[in-house]
């Protein structure tokens, strides 16, 4: 059957980790997605770092822009990052008909309005389940498993370096520019860490949601977000001592005057589950009126758990790229004429 063909634009962790995972389970992958997926090119600025992935494999190019017009490519993965050319890039991909496969929260919490509703005009899909904590089926979870439910809010541990540090701060009482420090070494950091102890990668995340889960535009403006830069271990202890752990937590609630949406540090009860999520894990609560309260877990960034959920979409547009355009459910259920007000 002939194969899927898909650019990958970036590869860097995330883009090393889906070509290492996409080639280990090849067959498999085939299997559940109907046809076999294969990388036919691969745009990366370092050439070299390309060569040494892919093993040659595949076809190389420093164009980016020539990936995404190319007529012999069905799907883009955008590992890019960034909001300037990843916008660009993801734009153009639409407008040649393709799918998109992106991890990037920044892109579509700042810009997602218009990329959605370009894909919609094109009758092309945008999947991010990697954009939402890494590996957890997060994405999948709000669209298919609780799709009979009226969702009440979600509230999770969205950001692992932050979860470390706080976890760091408070089991080895270490002082946070250290910790930080560590978790860069890690690699579990934004490029740019403000946006992890600032809270803003949380708030594009819960952004994205919260959009799912209420049919909403993408709100990210709108959101309260407070990080965690001027806690500091003292804040830690007295809250131990009371019984509690801090947790950076993204809340999105349904109210009645309209959405709450917001990120900030959290006093948690130290019995409940979600505050025993230590390190870089994350994890996801969501409440709704049929199913109850279900909590999700699992490693929120890194190389494989990333790609994971990179794949997962890849056999998702593979499947629905095999049904009639008229019979396809839409990715997003978004009404962009139906914008919810938030009163935050
Ligand atoms: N910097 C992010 C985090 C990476 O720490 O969770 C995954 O989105």
């Amino acid at each position: 059957m002939k194969p899927m063909r898909v650019g990958l634009l970036g590869i860097g962790t995330v883009g090393g980790g889906t070509y290492a995972v996409l080639k280990r389970n090849a067959d498999e992958i085939a299997r559940r997605a109907g046809r076999p997926i294969e990388i036919t090119v691969v745009a990366d600025k370092n050439l070299e770092l390309a060569r040494r992935v892919t093993g040659g494999a595949c076809r190389l190019t420093d164009d980016a822009f020539a990936v995404v017009a190319d007529p012999e490519v069905d799907i883009i993965i955008e590992l890019i990052g960034g909001y300037g050319v990843a916008r660009e890039l993801v734009l153009k991909a639409i407008e040649h008909g393709k799918h998109v496969v992106t991890a990037n929260k920044a892109l579509l919490a700042k810009y997602g309005n218009e990329i959605f509703a370009a894909a919609r005009e094109k009758d092309v899909i945008v999947a991010f389940e990697a954009a939402v904590a890494g590996g957890i089926p997060i994405i999948k979870a709000l669209r298919e498993g609780l799709t009979a439910n009226r969702i009440e809010w979600i509230a999770g541990i969205i950001n692992g370096t932050t979860n470390f540090i706080l976890t760091e701060m408070r089991e080895k009482g270490l002082p946070f520019a250290e910790v930080l420090k560590e978790a860069q070494r890690l690699g579990y950091a934004e490029a740019d860490p403000t946006f992890d102890v600032e809270g803003i990668d949380a708030g594009h995340k819960i952004s994205l949601m919260s959009a799912i889960a209420f049919g909403n535009n993408v709100n990210f403006d709108k959101a309260y977000i407070e990080g965690i830069s001027k806690l500091e271990a003292v804040d830690i202890k007295y809250a131990e001592q009371l019984g509690y752990r801090i947790k950076l937590l993204g809340i999105t609630k349904r109210m009645p005057e309209g959405v709450e949406l917001r990120v900030h540090p959290t006093l948690v009860p130290a019995k409940r589950l979600i505050a025993n999520v230590e390190g870089a894990m994350n994890a996801v609560l969501v409440k709704g009126d049929a199913v109850g309260a279900t909590l999700y877990y699992g490693k929120g960034a890194g190389a494989e758990p990333t790609a994971s959920a990179v794949i997962a979409d890849l056999v998702d547009v593979t499947r629905m790229h095999a049904t009639e355009s008229e019979h396809r459910v839409p990715y997003l259920a978004f009404q962009p004429d139906a914008v919810i007000d938030l009163p935050i």
